[in-house]
């Protein structure tokens, strides 16, 4: 994220004798990102990180406010309180966690409690206030109860706020403190004041508020809840990357805070629990460096996946509700239950698995048996009974299930849709991510074949167990058959090609229209005319649009997860035009292409020719003219793949030739390998954000000139309650571990 002046430090910190935990070695990470700064803290007993928001002289003060965020992994939890100055003007108060005799700056909270079957666990520290200050909002329980605050709009419940007491600690101090909706945790969040023994903490047990004067105070924030299990960072990587550790100790820190025996997580802070998505791109971009066999970080993504399928039609699980949260969604439809829950919103997820697993047993055949045999329920109480097995063959079935209508008639009625009711459905999970369309590019166009493919291949290997219910022997040859059909008969619904005089007006008129940008058209960089190809980002979207025609990156998902095979002149031609276009919009400048000096942003409305579409993909939205980390390593793993087939002689699919033919045209290869530097030349420029989620960035007429900018700082397009505050770590925001530019791709004149 933006500036992300890496203070990082990635500390193995031996804690010795001294703590009443016994010893416990503990690993700690500092990461600055103004106006977040970002604390990590693990050890045997626990997991955290601590954020401390403090205002920047130029910050937007309705966006950026003094904040202190604790999160846990285990059951999604957390604490949240906002302050406010006393008596100065907004903006006037300034927090900071420091180093003190308690901790540098944090130190583990462990205690064994009589009346708890957990051990009460946490962190504490001491914190800095330059001016009077009011606690004014705390929040004590569930990431989720946070996040619908602060993403909210400002939604406080009553069932959860009102449980919590504010109450006098030890003399001089306060304690928040609240019993789950469980009766058994609680979180506590207590300060006091350290030294400065003229303090006395004000508290106003009406409104639940505390007020104190300038000065330094300690904080605790603990729980008692089962703890998840970390993978240590030589746990994370497989042998042949354990190198990594010294020369990344920074990722590789990251990367461990985010992976245990149960599951990996999707980003710090506002996603420390399991996505499937997330995981399973993470885990494909990671492959050549992630751990494999038993209780590996592969087998945790994929036995996470598993666990979490919905057993009666396969689909694979977006996200869990878990902890605090869980209990409270129970309630509201009146079950008194613990019971996790999980959700199935998307239409893009299924697909990952069945490619993740092909890619796992391809190289570990020797972990189908043990894997495959392993007993779900342990996650998702109703996948009680069945095996890995079992559930890995209903998501085939679903697969081949829903993919074959079209297989039999290419119609755009056969096309996937998002599901009934659904504004979103693939990773651009946002209100406008695709412009409300309801057929994405993505789904339909790389990740419905490449699953086929996979299961071919699955089934040709054995995987799914012969059944009386459905003929896996069949889908060795059927699934690729239909893949066939997908790969070839899926992009000619989403091209468009428009002149190039076209392309200059729309430009024009974005430069002359748009709010966020002002700057030359870049237009030198079309053609002089001709036709400029390009590919809709979904089709049917809002305002009645039969295409969402916004310039965008999941060409991406095609390049990185297919090599298409064209069984036809027409299909090679085809396959000719879609990477090139794909080429082009890297090698040209934004508006007229995707790269900024911020890198590849993931959207462009620039050459659409709609209002609409521009004012809805700013460089405020979350799927915006924003630039992804996972995008970039997609796009550049996808390009290297697709270049490293023009010099392959392997066997591709079956009556497919080998090698595009466009390999061997001069001026379309040329144009690829030009795209391929064009990105990992903006890559290494941007090496102090890759790690983050998202990042933005702001345009200045006057000087010419882009600066990056924190998406959370940006106030948010119309139509959309509060703006995103980016996670300073995200998993698949390392995958630049494995991700890395191969220089025998250079340009032929460089
Ligand atoms: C706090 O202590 C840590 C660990 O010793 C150290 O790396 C860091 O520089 C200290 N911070 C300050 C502001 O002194
Ligand atoms: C809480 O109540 C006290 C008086 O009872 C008032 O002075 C203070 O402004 C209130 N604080 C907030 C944040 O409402
Ligand atoms: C309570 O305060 C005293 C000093 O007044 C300190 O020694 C003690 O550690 C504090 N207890 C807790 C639980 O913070
Ligand atoms: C909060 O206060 C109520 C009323 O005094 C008490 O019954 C409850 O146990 C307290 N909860 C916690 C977590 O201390
Ligand atoms: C917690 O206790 C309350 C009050 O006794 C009860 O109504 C509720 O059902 C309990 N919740 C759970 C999850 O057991
Ligand atoms: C702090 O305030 C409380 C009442 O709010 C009072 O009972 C206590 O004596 C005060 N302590 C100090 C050290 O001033
Ligand atoms: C699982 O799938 C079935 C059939 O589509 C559906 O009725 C059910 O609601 C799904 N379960 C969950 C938890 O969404
Ligand atoms: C839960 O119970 C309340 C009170 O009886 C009722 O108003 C509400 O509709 C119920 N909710 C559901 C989801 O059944
Ligand atoms: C699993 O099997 C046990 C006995 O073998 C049975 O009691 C239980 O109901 C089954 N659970 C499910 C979810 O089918
Ligand atoms: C699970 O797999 C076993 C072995 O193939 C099979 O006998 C059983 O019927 C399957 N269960 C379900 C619910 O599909
Ligand atoms: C797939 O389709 C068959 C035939 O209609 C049906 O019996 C089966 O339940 C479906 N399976 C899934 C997982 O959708
Ligand atoms: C394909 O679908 C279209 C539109 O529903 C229909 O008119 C046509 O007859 C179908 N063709 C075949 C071969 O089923």
């Amino acid at each position: 994220m933006l500036a992300l002046f890496i203070a990082a430090c990635a500390v193995w910190l031996q804690l010795g004798l001294a703590q009443s935990s016994g010893s416990c070695p503990a690993v700690t990470q500092h990461l600055t990102d103004p106006p977040y700064e970002n604390f990590f803290y693990s050890d045997c007993n626990s997991d955290t990180q601590v954020v401390v928001t403090s205002p920047l002289p130029d910050s937007n003060l309705s966006i950026i406010g003094p904040r202190l965020v604790v999160a846990w992994p285990a059951g999604n939890s957390g604490i949240c309180t906002f302050f406010q100055p006393q008596n100065g003007a907004n903006g006037s108060l300034a927090i900071e966690l420091v180093n003190s005799t308690i901790g540098t700056p944090l130190a583990p909270v462990f205690r064994n409690a009589s009346d708890s079957d957990y051990p009460v666990v946490g962190v504490q520290g001491v914190l800095a206030f330059n001016s009077s200050a009011t606690l004014t909002i705390p929040i004590l329980g569930s990431i989720r109860t946070i996040r619908d605050f602060t993403e909210g709009p400002s939604l406080l419940r009553p069932v959860i706020q009102d449980a919590v007491n504010v109450t006098r600690f030890n003399g001089t101090g306060a304690s928040f403190s609240r019993l789950w909706l469980d009766n058994v945790t609680t979180t506590t969040f207590t300060m006091m004041p350290s030294s400065n023994t003229q303090t006395n903490i004000t508290i106003d047990s009406r409104n639940k508020t505390i007020s104190f004067g300038a000065g330094f105070y300690i904080f605790s924030a603990s729980f008692n809840y089962p703890q998840l299990t970390q993978l240590a960072p030589d746990q994370v990587l497989n042998t042949a990357s354990q190198s990594l550790i010294e020369q990344q100790p920074d990722q590789t820190t990251s990367l461990s805070f985010l992976s245990y025996t149960e599951k990996l997580l999707a980003g710090a802070w506002r996603f420390l629990t399991y996505f499937g998505r997330d995981s399973m791109i993470s885990a494909l971009l990671l492959e050549p460096v992630l751990s494999q066999g038993n209780g590996s970080a592969t087998e945790a993504v994929i036995g996470a996946v598993l666990e979490r399928i919905n057993r009666t039609d396969g689909s694979v699980c977006h996200e869990e509700t878990i902890g605090d949260y869980a209990t409270y969604l129970n309630l509201e439809e009146n079950i008194t239950s613990t019971d996790p829950g999980f959700t199935y919103p998307m239409i893009d997820t299924d697909f990952y698995l069945p490619v993740l697993m092909q890619q796992y047993f391809n190289s570990s055949p020797d972990r189908v048996q043990p894997l495959l045999s392993r007993k779900a329920g342990t996650v998702d109480p109703e996948n009680a009974n069945l095996t890995y097995a079992n559930l890995t063959l209903i998501n085939a079935e679903k697969i081949m299930n829903i993919t074959a209508p079209f297989a039999r008639n290419q119609t755009i009625g056969n096309l996937l849709h998002l599901k009934e009711g659904e504004i979103v459905g693939q990773w651009r999970d946002s209100t406008y991510g695709l412009g409300g369309g309801q057929i994405p590019f993505d789904v339909n166009t790389a990740l419905v074949p490449a699953a086929l493919r996979a299961i071919a291949q699955l089934a040709r290997s054995g995987v799914y167990p012969n059944n009386t219910r459905v003929n896996t022997t069949a889908w060795r040859t059927l699934a690729d058959t239909n893949a066939q059909v997908w790969e070839e008969k899926t992009l000619q619904f989403f091209e468009s090609n428009i002149t190039a005089d076209e392309a200059r007006d729309r430009l024009q008129n974005f430069v002359d229209t748009a709010t966020f940008f002002n700057g030359p058209t870049n237009d030198s960089s079309l053609p002089e005319d001709g036709n400029i190809t390009s590919y809709a980002i979904a089709l049917q979207g809002y305002n009645n649009l039969s295409s969402v025609d916004v310039l965008h990156s999941d060409t991406a998902f095609r390049l990185f997860f297919l090599n298409a095979s064209s069984s036809s002149p027409e299909a090679e031609a085809q396959e000719t035009r879609f990477i090139n276009a794909t080429a082009d919009s890297l090698v040209r400048p934004f508006p007229a292409g995707l790269l900024t000096p911020q890198s590849m942003v993931v959207a462009n409305p620039a050459l659409s020719g709609s209002d609409v579409l521009t004012e809805n993909f700013t460089n405020a939205a979350y799927h915006g003219t924003v630039v992804w980390s996972f995008q970039l390593a997609m796009m550049a793993k996808g390009l290297e793949r697709q270049l490293a087939r023009c010099n392959s002689t392997k066997y591709v699919a079956p009556n497919t030739t080998q090698v595009p033919q466009w390999c061997d045209d001069e001026t379309v290869e040329p144009n690829v390998r030009r795209a391929y530097n064009a990105l990992w030349d903006s890559i290494e420029n941007n090496a102090a954000q890759l790690q983050s989620e998202v990042w933005s960035w702001t345009y200045n007429n006057d000087t010419d000139t882009y600066t990056t900018t924190p998406l959370g700082a940006l106030p948010p397009p119309p139509g959309v309650s509060s703006g995103t505050e980016s996670n300073v770590r995200q998993l698949w925001s390392l995958t630049f571990l494995s991700v890395t530019r191969d220089a025998s791709l250079a340009n032929d004149d460089s």
